[in-house]
């Protein structure tokens, strides 16, 4: 994958997973580990089989780091994207069973998160999850397919400013609405944007995917996990305290790589580019930066601004001159930001 891996989520744990480690029982854990109140209540279906044709000859289209992504057809010949994720971790299985439990349940529990906040999302620019099914070793999320794939493979490395714009006011406008529902991602990166069809960007549509790290966060609450990606975390999820505007920050990181082809913070480790993080000084002296208008890097500087408190919000941004001087068409057309 060309960012680094996805740190704190059930990504996080799924690295380390397999499948053949036998049937995992997810109640024994609970009442084990003594955290029963703490289970997500999820409803999820069995037998996919029934609905879906899924088998060898499906189609993998995406590499997943919490499994695969499929894609498979109903049986009246419709298209979905299924993910396929497995419960059991032999890795884990070396670990003390205490911490392993706690560390299974802990994934199971996000896994369960991941469905129960998609499920609740209902915005043009969010990847819509049609059903889910489960068995005692697996998790099926059924979702609407991106037939376009990741927003990254399909434009150039580095994109005009007028297709930034069109992608910006999509995911501005999905962070805006996950906002509007104390949801905070905690992830979003080039990697988690797919499109929905192969036409060109003016014609298509920008989907958010990958709820995997996302979780309530009510107005006003401070969260203090280190989770998501390191290149696009906001300096204060490496300090560990921070709310929704972490979101913001990262949709700063992303318009950067988008017009750059760079990214403004990377060290040779993790560890360095958390102090590079920490530090938050970006520049735009690279030559790609030369021929940028002048509006555009304000705006990057307001999403980035490095205290939160002084930071645009998502729907703030979604107002920026420079957005609706660069994708005016959207303001009017449908998924607007101004007819929800
Ligand atoms: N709805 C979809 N349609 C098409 N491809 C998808 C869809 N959802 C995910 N993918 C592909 O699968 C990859 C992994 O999915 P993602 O949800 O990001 O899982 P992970 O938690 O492993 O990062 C994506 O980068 C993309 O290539
Ligand atoms: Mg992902």
């Amino acid at each position: 994958m060309w960012f680094a891996n996805t740190l704190g989520c059930a990504s996080c744990a799924q690295d380390m997973m397999d499948c053949d480690s036998g049937v995992f029982n997810e109640k024994d854990i609970t009442l084990k580990v003594g955290m029963g109140s703490s289970r997500l209540d999820v409803e999820l279906s069995k037998d996919i089989s029934t609905r879906y044709i899924i088998n060898g000859n499906s189609e993998c289209i995406g590499g997943g780091e919490s499994g695969k992504v499929f894609k498979v057809s109903n049986h009246l010949g419709e298209q979905f994207a299924v993910k396929h994720v497995t419960k059991s971790n032999p890795l884990l299985a070396r670990l003390p069973f205490h911490e392993e439990a706690h560390k299974r349940l802990r994934y199971i529990e996000l896994l369960k998160q991941e469905i129960k906040i998609t499920q609740k999302l209902d915005h043009p620019n969010i990847i819509k999850l049609v059903e889910t099914f489960e068995d005692s070793a697996n998790i099926y999320m059924i979702m609407e397919l991106c037939a376009g794939g990741r927003l990254k493979d399909l434009i150039a490395r580095r994109m005009t400013e007028s297709d930034t714009a069109l992608v910006m006011d999509q995911l501005l406008g999905a962070v805006s609405y996950i906002h509007d529902k104390e949801i905070v991602h905690r992830d979003i990166k080039p990697d988690n944007m797919m499109l929905q069809n192969r036409e060109p960007l003016h014609r298509n549509t920008v989907k958010m995917i990958d709820f995997g790290c996302s979780c309530p966060c009510p107005d006003g609450q401070r969260l203090y996990e280190r989770v998501g990606t390191p290149f696009f975390m906001a300096p204060e999820v490496v300090t560990l305290r921070y709310g929704l505007l972490a979101d913001v920050w990262s949709c700063g990181v992303c318009m950067f790589n988008f017009l750059s082809d760079r990214l403004p913070f990377a060290g040779g480790s993790t560890n360095e580019t958390f102090e590079a993080v920490k530090r938050g000084n970006f520049s735009f002296n690279a030559d790609a930066w030369r021929y940028i208008s002048e509006d555009a890097k304000e705006f990057i500087r307001g999403l980035m601004t490095y205290d939160p408190k002084d930071r645009l919000t998502a729907q703030g941004a979604l107002l920026h001159r420079w957005v609706r001087l660069n994708a005016p068409s959207r303001s009017s057309g449908p998924g607007s930001i101004f007819r929800r």
